[in-house]
């Protein structure tokens, strides 16, 4: 296991942090930690990368206890919210940074230079950060973090200031360092993010997980089913309400929750039959939003 944790657990004074967290991520897997504001996400990722003690429990990473000084070397983090000095350049910073992973100097410019590419910064290097759009420091961020060439790399919600080119960039950058059988864990309150990247997802709320397994796993269940009908009538509809009492109907298109696909012939059938005209009936996996929703009640913890 690449990551582990064991009940960990942290209090900030009286006040929760995160409680008996349990996860392990496989080597090269992308893992997404998923919860609304102040479910705890910043709190764990913290404590793995040595930043906060943990109040109780225990954590390794790369097989060795978090905080094991040869480890950190190894480990790339881009931190949520980061604030740069906003007088130093691309460059300094990145040099800066180098120079904390102790990196030599000869290599140490050559991954400068490949970091500015993979983040698409190549080029402004020279510039002040104060200078820098909200995506370019967030992406001059993610150039840190990849320094090192991690062997785990821990990204607490790195698209937050991004576009959707941006987004997707980043989510090429996770699934190329997955391919080299590099690890990432992902901080994310964005669903369909998560939904495409993520091999296993953690949902944690108020602190504790409240339920984690591979993405398949976590989406399985029910389906949705959208019929598209002309001439919906009173049978059509109490028809398909012994298969969802809470369907929803709006203009031409009825929304029901099935159990299986093999309800899709007959909810063909029983719309035709009942003098429906059917232009498209098709079936889906309930969505992550859905599973979210469903098991977070919202709102920030207080
Ligand atoms: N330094 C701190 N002192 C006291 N309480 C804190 C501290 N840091 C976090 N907390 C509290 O711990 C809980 C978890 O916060 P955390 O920042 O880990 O959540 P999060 O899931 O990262 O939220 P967000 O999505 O908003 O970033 C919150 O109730 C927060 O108020
Ligand atoms: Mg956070």
């Amino acid at each position: 296991m690449v990551i582990e944790t064991v009940d960990i657990t942290k209090y900030y004074g009286k006040k929760l942090g995160c409680r008996n967290v349990c996860i392990s991520v496989d080597k090269g897997q992308i893992f997404g930690l998923l919860g609304p504001n102040g479910a705890g996400k910043s709190t764990f990722v913290k404590m793995l990368v040595g930043l906060i003690h943990p109040t109780s429990g225990k954590g390794f990473l790369l097989g060795k206890p978090i905080g094991d000084i040869n480890t950190r070397k190894k480990i790339g983090y881009l931190p949520e919210n980061f604030k740069y000095q906003e007088w130093m350049t691309g460059a300094d910073l990145l040099s800066f940074h180098a120079s904390l992973y102790k990196l030599d100097k000869r290599l140490s410019h050559e991954r400068i230079e490949d970091v500015l590419h993979l983040v698409k910064l190549s080029g402004n290097e020279r510039y002040k950060i104060s200078t820098y759009s909200k995506g370019m420091q967030q992406r001059i961020g993610l150039a840190c973090a990849l320094l090192p060439e991690p062997d785990l790399l821990f990204l607490d919600e790195p698209t937050s200031a991004l576009d959707p080119i941006g987004r997707k960039e980043v989510r090429d950058i996770m699934l190329e360092l997955r391919s080299h059988g590099k690890t990432v864990l992902l901080n994310s309150h964005l669903l369909s993010e998560v939904e495409t990247v993520c091999d296993s997802i953690a949902i944690i709320n108020k602190g504790e997980i409240v339920k984690q397994g591979n993405t398949d796993e976590i989406l399985e269940g029910k389906l949705v089913l959208e019929a598209v009908v002309e001439g919906i009538n009173s049978s059509i509809i109490n028809s398909l309400k012994k298969y969802d009492s809470e369907l929803i109907i709006n203009n031409n298109k009825i929304t029901l929750s099935i159990e299986s696909k093999d309800n899709v012939h007959e909810i063909a059938c029983m719309i035709v039959e009942n003098g429906g005209r059917l232009y498209g009936l098709t079936p889906r996996r309930e969505s992550l939003e859905n599973v979210f929703i469903n098991l977070v009640e919202g709102g920030d913890q207080v």
